[in-house]
């Protein structure tokens, strides 16, 4: 069966969703999770952008094996060698050049004639190629150009070297069946055509990116640019577990496969979520917390007598945890049960990760009886993803009530060692504590967001909190769970402020060695 490549752009495009600021650090974890789920290309950002994306890009290229990297560079020669030089060291680079093609940008925008915009194309497409034997070209804006305009393009593009042609509906205005015809009468209307493959790149201002990115297959894409859980710019881009889910349960209509290990998709689009801090609507398909639940008593009766009556996918295909319905933990669970446990559900650790988990699950066993995949999935996250751990909470005590002052006093330890405390009144009890932390690690921030949900059902449920802060117009997610979600607001707030300063301290010194 004839393949279609998949193409994930969660770094790079899906990093520019509002308020997402992703570190280093989390862009590797997505990374090699995405390598587990089989993506064939990962776009790990826009090298030229800032000094922090080069460097993740480069970090990527460097570790991650198993996937192709690219890098995304605007038309000019200053983007196109930066973007080399950071995938330079992927065992597959590419090097990924995108200009404007609609009259409206080139007139508006780049405010140059089309003559101009095409040689820029066609040179920086060459310039790419000169470094790198894979060369990605994308006409923006493509689905509101001229189409003769964009044929041209193209053509120069593929004879320059370009080895996928990529066309993007940047702003969500086309349709699935005009964007079908656009795909096919670009293979009739492109000369050389046949030297590259086509790529469709689909945002959702319509709610339609998944499905003109499936009517553009159908026309003979071979490479779809996809997000994890749909994230990107403004309504986001066509996701990936979407794309992945529908070629693989209607193959009998669309006749091609990817190399997609969709078991993975439940875990990849958790850590997206988590590390973004974008949750995951509880109707989305394939991902969303109600995307197997059956409410209605018909379909209860049906699922029971046989799951295909209302279900057209099989939740284990897509890795969801059984929901614990079969596997709980507790007090008395041992070391072994719990490493066995996490294994099953994917989490391959050290002995000295399991080590911290493990005593992490013990302190949660002494709050809550029964302990889920939900639950350890909070806790892994919690635990594991300490990479930017800079200040680390101690302690935290709250005093609140209808007839009290909200109080908060905490300790904190600092990097060197030393133990910090100190105390605070507040609007409320999360208020008095988030004063209490900022009267010791003094950085100037605004909260901007702030949520709670329960992980599991019960009272004794783990609270998981996220929250966003802003600090020098920048965005950074903080999460944290606990049973008590004063401890877990806390949490929250240590995270984000350890992630506000690991990415401030990098761009520093970014600063300080290229000066
Ligand atoms: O939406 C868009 O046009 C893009 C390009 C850079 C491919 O993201
Ligand atoms: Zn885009």
């Amino acid at each position: 069966m004839e393949k279609v490549i998949i193409f994930d752009t969660t770094l790079r495009d899906g990093e520019q969703s509002p308020g997402v600021a992703l570190t280093t650090s989390d862009k590797l974890e997505i990374a090699t999770q995405l390598v587990r789920l089989g993506v064939d290309v990962i776009e790990a950002g826009f090298p030229r952008t800032s000094p922090g994306d080069f460097d993740a890009v480069q970090t990527i290229a460097r570790t991650v094996k198993g996937a192709q990297i690219a890098g995304l560079a605007h038309a000019n020669p200053e983007a196109v060698d930066d973007c080399w030089n950071a995938v330079k060291a992927g065992e597959a680079p590419r090097i990924h050049v995108f200009l404007s093609s609609s009259d409206i940008h080139i007139m508006h925008q780049l405010v140059k004639d089309k003559e101009t915009v095409l040689e820029m194309a066609r040179s920086m497409v060459a310039r790419a190629a000169s470094y790198c034997s894979d060369v990605e070209f994308s006409p923006m804006d493509a689905t509101r150009s001229d189409r003769a305009y964009v044929y041209w393009m193209l053509e120069q593009c593929i004879e320059a070297g370009a080895r996928t042609i990529n066309i993007p509906d940047t702003v969500g205005y086309t349709i699935p069946e005009e964007f079908a015809q656009f795909i096919v009468d670009i293979r009739n209307n492109v000369p050389n055509i046949d030297k590259a493959r086509i790529s469709v790149h689909c945002h959702n201002d319509l709610g339609l990116a998944v499905a003109n990115s499936l009517a553009a297959v159908r026309a003979g894409a071979r490479q779809i640019e996809t997000c994890i859980n749909g994230i990107g710019e403004r309504a986001g881009n066509a996701a990936l577990e979407e794309v992945a889910m529908a070629i693989k349960t209607r193959r009998d209509f669309f006749g091609v496969e990817t190399k997609i290990n969709t078991k993975e998709l439940y875990r990849t689009s958790r850590l997206v979520s988590a590390l973004t801090g974008m949750g995951v609507q509880p109707n989305k398909a394939i991902v969303g917390p109600n995307a197997f639940r059956h409410q209605s008593g018909i379909h209860q009766d049906g699922i029971l007598k046989m799951r295909e009556t209302y279900e057209i996918m099989d939740a284990n295909d897509i890795g969801w945890p059984t929901g614990g319905a079969e596997i709980i933990l507790g007090k008395v669970s041992g070391r072994h049960g719990f490493k066995a446990r996490l294994e099953a559900l994917g989490y391959d650790l050290t002995a000295e990760e399991l080590s911290r988990a493990f005593l992490a699950f013990k302190e949660l066993a002494d709050k809550k009886a029964e302990i889920d995949d939900r639950d350890l999935e909070a806790l892994v996250a919690d635990k594991l993803r300490t990479t930017a751990e800079i200040y680390r909470l101690d302690f935290v005590q709250v005093t609140a009530g209808d007839h009290a002052a909200p109080t908060a006093s905490v300790r904190v330890i600092a990097p060197d060692g030393s133990i910090h405390a100190d105390a605070a009144l507040g609007t409320g009890p999360v208020d008095a504590v988030y004063r209490a932390i900022n009267r010791i690690i003094d950085v100037p921030n605004e909260l901007t967001e702030f949520s709670v949900k329960s992980v599991t059902e019960g009272i004794d449920a783990q609270g998981e909190v996220t929250i966003r802060v802003e600090s020098d117009g920048r965005s950074y997610v903080g999460r944290g769970a606990d049973t008590d979600i004063i401890v877990a607001s806390a949490k929250a707030y240590m995270n984000a402020l350890n992630r506000l300063l690991s990415i401030t301290r990098r761009e520093d010194s970014d600063v300080r060695s290229n000066p």
